[in-house]
């Protein structure tokens, strides 16, 4: 074996594609995209029903259900990937930037481990700690994102994919997937000062993101439950039923106008808790400049109003996100069916976008 070989085996391209999967409560949702063309091709997708009860938490608490439901995605969307990247959900995650003495690559790892103990939360030991150098100052500091997640939630996260028969290799929270997804589909808003949203079931993801750079992240207790809720405790409604309801169905026996007005109401405070919330996100990111304009995707992006309604308590217009815009689709794809799954697929496409090492620092 001549060291030729060797050499062109370590460079080879990593070009399989992966599966993303985002575990949500509301939906299992996976992915796969072609990344070696000049612009990526959308391979598959597919969605499913998150089983009742299988995540709570931010765990997985029914590791064996949530595997049938990702096989049962894997089959009838014929997708045969096996590696995997996984989103972890950002309530589950602890995120700091911290600044610490500029060092040689191979330094950094036993010395972030050593800084990162006077900042979070929980042991080193109990942790899964991941790092990322966002900028060197010379030879003298270095801005590193620290991110810390327990290992018993990754774990149960891990033993799911694996039960589907996946092979987990990348795990990345859902904030910084969401901003991989917005910088691949909106290079135009590069020089904005920018919030992300996803408004997902139990809870809002949101980033703040100046020049491309993520200045803050963080989530916000309200999701599209909330309505399913609301018409459960307001109007004594199955939460079956809700669902069906709250997705613009009539349901026998039920007051359209009380279902309107529940909704209205829910939507008022899903959008006066964001507005509320943005404000202190802004302050935290510490910047001068005010957000220009709020980018929103999630399931319950599409609840009616809510939009129209966070546009009018922030004084900013709110664009609903295209996680597909910038993706070729391959040919077998339902683009209604795109349509409709669009806004649940922010976290999958910026996952489905991560290779091995691609934010490894070299020096
Ligand atoms: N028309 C609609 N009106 C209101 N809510 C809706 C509508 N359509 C979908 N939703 C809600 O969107 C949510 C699902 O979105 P998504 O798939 O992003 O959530 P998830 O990722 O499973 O949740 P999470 O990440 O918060 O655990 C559900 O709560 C669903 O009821
Ligand atoms: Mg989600």
């Amino acid at each position: 074996m001549s060291s030729d070989f060797l050499t062109s085996l370590f460079k080879r391209p990593d070009t399989t594609p992966f599966v993303s999967v985002d575990i949500g409560t509301s939906a299992i949702k996976l992915m796969t995209l072609d990344t070696t063309k000049e612009r990526p091709v959308l391979l598959n997708v597919g969605l499913t029903a998150t089983p009742a009860q299988a995540i709570s938490n931010n765990s997985v608490t029914r590791p064996e259900q949530i595997a049938a439901s990702i096989r049962a995605v894997l089959e009838a969307n014929d997708i045969q990937e096996k590696r995997a990247t996984i989103a972890i959900p950002g309530p589950a995650a602890f995120t700091k930037k911290i600044t610490i003495a500029y060092c040689e690559p191979r330094e950094l790892e036993t010395n972030i481990r050593f800084e990162a103990g006077n900042y979070i939360p929980h042991s080193v030991d109990a942790v899964h700690l991941d790092y990322q150098v966002l900028k060197t100052n010379g030879t003298a500091t270095m801005e590193v994102l620290l991110v810390a997640v327990k290992n018993e939630i990754i774990r149960s996260y891990i033993a799911a994919v694996e039960q589907a028969g996946l092979e987990p290799s990348i795990a990345d929270v859902d904030y910084f997937a969401l901003e991989n997804m917005f910088e691949m589909n909106y290079p135009e808003e590069k020089d904005k000062t920018v919030a992300l949203i996803n408004i997902g079931a139990r809870y809002s993801s949101v980033s703040i993101i100046q020049h491309g750079e993520s200045l803050f992240s963080g989530d916000v207790g309200v999701g599209g439950r909330l309505y399913t809720d609301a018409l459960v405790e307001t109007m004594g409604m199955k939460p079956v039923e809700a669902e069906r309801v709250k997705s613009g169905h009539t349901v026998d026996g039920v007051d359209a106008n009380l279902v309107h007005e529940t909704l209205d109401r829910t939507t008022e405070h899903i959008a006066s808790e964001l507005h509320r919330q943005l404000g202190f996100f802004w302050n935290a990111a510490a910047t001068d400049k005010g957000i220009e304009s709020i980018f929103v995707s999630g399931g319950a992006a599409r609840a009616p109003g809510l939009l129209d309604e966070l546009s009018a308590r922030t004084g900013m217009i709110c664009h609903l996100i295209e996680p597909f815009r910038s993706l070729d689709r391959s040919q077998n794809l339902d683009e209604a069916l795109l349509d409709e799954l669009k806004l649940s697929m922010g976290v999958s496409v910026g996952l489905a976008t991560r290779r091995f090492g691609d934010k490894t620092y070299a020096g």
